[in-house]
């Protein structure tokens, strides 16, 4: 079969490769790509003019989905009424991640567990509110812009005067546009975070979803969790601190209820789902749902996937996830990201990456994001460059190795985290 790969970014390569390995697929298309994907096996670029839905038909292609823009634009609705197959869920399951005041409503409506919050669309309202909890000293707050935000959306202040910046420029100033128009405050939780990335196959009122092994994030820019925050600058997986205990109180207190109101809501979501969690002391607390794969996470998890990646894409398309065997390879997987000098504020383009012999005595996997391949060379093209994906037989293994194969990539200004999966 063929598949077309939606998106540009590391995920995206790390969805074509994993793709590509299955012997039941013949090509991979990626639409557009980027110059990881153009060096892979069986994967092939897809121009950014060419129409999707046709190309889709023509080619007879079962389509995957990486970034959250084409689904919240309804991308899985055109490609179904066509009759094409698709994975991801509908525009109407898509506001779970577009709004954060609808995700609250439904985390609240199928008893979710998560941080109490309330939803402003008026600013006086919301000083006002933000007021009374730092008078009655429930702090710090979590203040976040209803609409998508690409990672600059939440602010978790810690002082009024944080709190009434952040209100004032979200709803005044309106630094995000329309984003920042509503907030949802949430009261501050503590602990540590994890990621579940989850395959959705619910349609028609039935169906399962099928958690991943767990992940970490790491998204602020510096190591000890400093500076801004970024897309994330690197992740492991599994995360040895989500204890079993954990992860049935996942299954029961989060993943549950999402079934049954993924399931009450009517919503064609037959995709993957991204369920970013608060962890404390085996306690589970949803802090956003992300209606696709996550990044990096994804580029640490599906090289521990043994299971055929495309078999399960079918399975989801199918209805027939509930007998998926997923398996999983022993082992960890660290994934630190590659950024240019300045990331995830300016920084230059167009410096030469350079990548030494070194990398293959490592056997970690590149997955390039913002390079282009220009007379043979590798140049950078954006802020996040690459996420280098190394496997160890345990943890402390993994992130040897990915630091080994950090230092065979080399460009000017590069920056990375030398903590991930330490911290
Ligand atoms: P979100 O986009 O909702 O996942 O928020 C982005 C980041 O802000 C999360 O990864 C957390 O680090 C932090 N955050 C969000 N909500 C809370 C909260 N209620 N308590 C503490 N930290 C939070
Ligand atoms: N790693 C966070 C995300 O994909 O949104």
């Amino acid at each position: 079969m063929n598949i077309l790969v939606i998106g540009a970014g590391a995920r995206e390569h790390a969805i074509a490769w994993k793709l590509a390995l299955s012997p039941r697929v013949e090509r991979v298309f990626v639409a557009p790509g980027n110059a990881g994907t153009a060096m892979e096996e069986k994967c092939v670029n897809i121009a950014p003019n060419v129409d999707l839905l046709k190309f889709a038909k023509e080619k007879e292609c079962l389509t995957v989905v990486g970034p959250e823009a084409p689904l919240v634009e309804g991308v899985v609705d055109q490609f179904r009424e066509q009759g094409l197959p698709i994975a991801g869920p509908d525009k109407n399951a898509a506001h779970l991640e577009a709004s954060k005041a609808f995700s609250k409503r439904f985390m609240e409506k199928y008893g979710v567990r998560c941080a109490k919050s309330r939803t402003f669309s008026v600013f006086d309202e919301a000083t006002r509110y933000v007021q009374r909890c730092f008078a009655s000293k429930n702090v710090p707050l979590a203040i976040k812009a209803d609409g998508l935000a690409a990672g600059k959306g939440v602010v978790v202040a810690g002082t009024l005067a944080e709190a009434e910046g952040a209100v004032s420029s979200f709803m005044k100033d309106e630094v995000l546009g329309n984003a920042g128009k509503t907030l949802v405050v949430e009261d501050f939780l503590d602990g540590r975070e994890a990621s579940i990335l989850a395959a959705v196959g619910v349609n028609n009122g039935k169906g399962c979803i099928l958690p991943f092994t767990p992940a970490r994030d790491h998204k602020r820019r510096f190591d000890g969790d400093k500076g801004p925050n970024t897309g994330g600058m690197g992740a492991i997986a599994p995360v040895p601190d989500f204890s079993s205990a954990a992860q049935a109180d996942f299954q029961t207190s989060i993943l549950e209820p999402t079934l049954k109101g993924l399931r009450q809501e009517g919503f064609d979501y037959r995709g993957f789902l991204f369920f970013g969690l608060m962890v404390k002391d085996d306690r589970c607390f949803l802090l956003e749902y992300n209606v696709r794969l996550g990044d990096p996470e994804t580029q640490a998890v599906l090289p521990l996937m043994e299971s055929d990646f495309a078999e399960l894409c079918l399975a989801v398309l199918d209805g027939a996830l509930d007998k998926f065997p997923l398996i999983w390879k022993k082992g960890a997987v660290c994934a630190p990201v590659a950024v240019s000098d300045g990331y995830p504020g300016q920084y230059r383009k167009g410096v030469p990456v350079t990548i030494s012999a070194k990398l293959a005595q490592t056997g970690a996997k590149l997955f390039v994001a913002g390079a282009d391949l220009r007379d043979g060379g590798l140049f950078t093209t954006g802020g996040r460059v690459l996420t280098v994906s190394a496997y160890g037989a345990d943890l402390a293994a993994a992130l040897q190795n990915a630091a080994d194969a950090l230092s065979a990539v080399a460009f000017d200004g590069m920056g990375f985290r030398k903590d991930i999966g330490e911290i």
